[in-house]
């Protein structure tokens, strides 16, 4: 089928044709927004589950809902190279910049001040012109150096700025694990304040299946936060994300073709995106048939294995692939460390600096203690594969 017309999105982030199966989810958005615009101030949301089970594009569908109600936003990503401080204080400055104008109420003015504040505290070469004289105005102060005390100066005036424009603040983040434990516990107490004092303010934060305890551990008040375990579809679920996109371009699935690729993908939406993609452009004509499903469903895995698996094998080093594969044995539900080091005739804890590298690396997390498993589903088998015509 034509490729050009091909709505499958295989890719991180990529925003689906259909967002399938996360009603829940932004209805309870929807409910928390209105109750920040009511004046209360829910718990923050947070988005954990596995790779590729669609977090980031959960999370962006988040930042368009309050967007569309005029909320001041900001989105960012943890980990490259970037600090906390300054990426929220680069994610705040269009919003802020849009809403600046002589004639802004107090609030605002004082929430400009802060950011510029906050902006020199990580930037001292560049600042920020709003085209406002803020010479006059109260506030500032968010350049102590101390990531809490100057992230909870900025979040508390831009929240207020934001209630006295009828809105609130989202702060979104992804990829949340990947913070440094000081920033996460600024996070966390942060959190706790606004929840105290009913700012406008919504936290979302997304990442691996580590996440909750990994906030757990920062600050025990995360204990009350709103946590959403991000799934892969069931069965019919995974056969809508199929058949929505193909209809709005007029094109059907015939049931066993469905059933196939709905199977093959176990549910998980990127691999639903993929051998979507696949079976579509081998299909010949519409309804895409058992045969093109077929077709499709091998070249959808040759292009997970050459994309989605292999990106994250070639990140480990050859140590570390030796303790990936010995986790493998277990599948996909995870290994005791002990029983991988075992496997390996060496003591437990011989491999913590290998099983640190991988989860700093994001390969595998640890459900719990003494335990580790893959971030990716399917990893074992790709593994299996890797090693099978050696
Ligand atoms: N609800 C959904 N319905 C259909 N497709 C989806 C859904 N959610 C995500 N996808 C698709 O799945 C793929 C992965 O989504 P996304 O990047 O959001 O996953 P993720 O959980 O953030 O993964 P990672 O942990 O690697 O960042 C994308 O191709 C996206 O289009
Ligand atoms: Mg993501």
């Amino acid at each position: 089928m034509d490729p050009v017309r091909n709505p499958y999105s295989p890719g991180a982030g990529r925003k689906p044709a259909a967002l399938i199966g996360r009603d829940r989810q932004r209805a309870n958005w929807q409910t928390v927004l209105e109750r920040v615009e009511l004046g209360r101030s829910p718990q923050p949301v947070v988005l954990y589950g596995l790779r590729g089970v669609g977090k980031t594009v959960l999370l962006s569908d988040f930042r368009r809902t309050a967007a569309d109600r005029n909320w001041i936003v900001a989105q960012v990503e943890a980990g490259a190279d970037r600090t906390l401080r300054e990426a929220l204080g680069e994610a705040l400055h269009d919003p802020l910049a849009d809403l600046a104008r002589p004639s802004a109420g107090r609030r605002l003015l004082q929430a400009l001040k802060t950011a510029l504040s906050f902006k020199a505290s990580y930037d001292t070469a560049g600042t920020w012109n709003f085209g406002v004289d803020l010479s006059e105005v109260a506030g500032g102060g968010a350049d102590t150096g101390t990531i809490e005390t100057d992230l909870r100066k900025v979040v508390r005036d831009v929240a207020a700025a934001a209630a006295e424009e009828g809105r609130g603040l989202a702060i979104l983040i992804d990829e949340t694990q990947d913070l440094r434990a000081d920033e996460i516990t600024a996070l966390c107490a942060i959190a706790h304040a606004a929840g105290q004092d009913d700012w406008a303010v919504l936290f979302a934060f997304a990442g691996l299946p580590s996440l909750p305890r990994i906030l757990a551990e920062a600050k025990s008040y995360s204990e009350r936060f709103d946590y959403e375990l991000v799934e892969a579809l069931e069965p019919h679920l995974a056969r809508d994300a199929l058949v929505e996109p193909a209809l709005a371009e007029a094109v059907r699935w015939a049931p066993d073709a469905l059933e196939l690729i709905a199977t093959q993908s176990r549910g998980y939406p990127y691999f639903l995106q993929q051998y979507g993609q696949a079976t579509w452009d081998g299909a010949l004509a519409d309804p895409i048939d058992l045969a093109d499903a077929r077709a499709g469903a091998a070249a959808g895995r040759a292009a997970l294995d050459a994309g989605f698996f292999r990106a994250r094998w070639d990140r480990a080093t050859a140590k570390e692939k030796v303790y990936l594969r010995a986790m493998a044995v277990d599948g996909d539900e995870g290994s005791g460390s002990g029983e991988v080091a075992s496997r390996l005739g060496r003591r437990p804890a011989s491999f913590g600096p290998v099983r640190a590298s991988l989860i700093a690396k994001g390969l595998i997390y640890a459900p719990e203690h003494g335990v580790v498993a893959y971030t990716v589903p399917g990893m074992a088998s790709f593994i299996d594969r890797e090693y099978a015509d050696r």
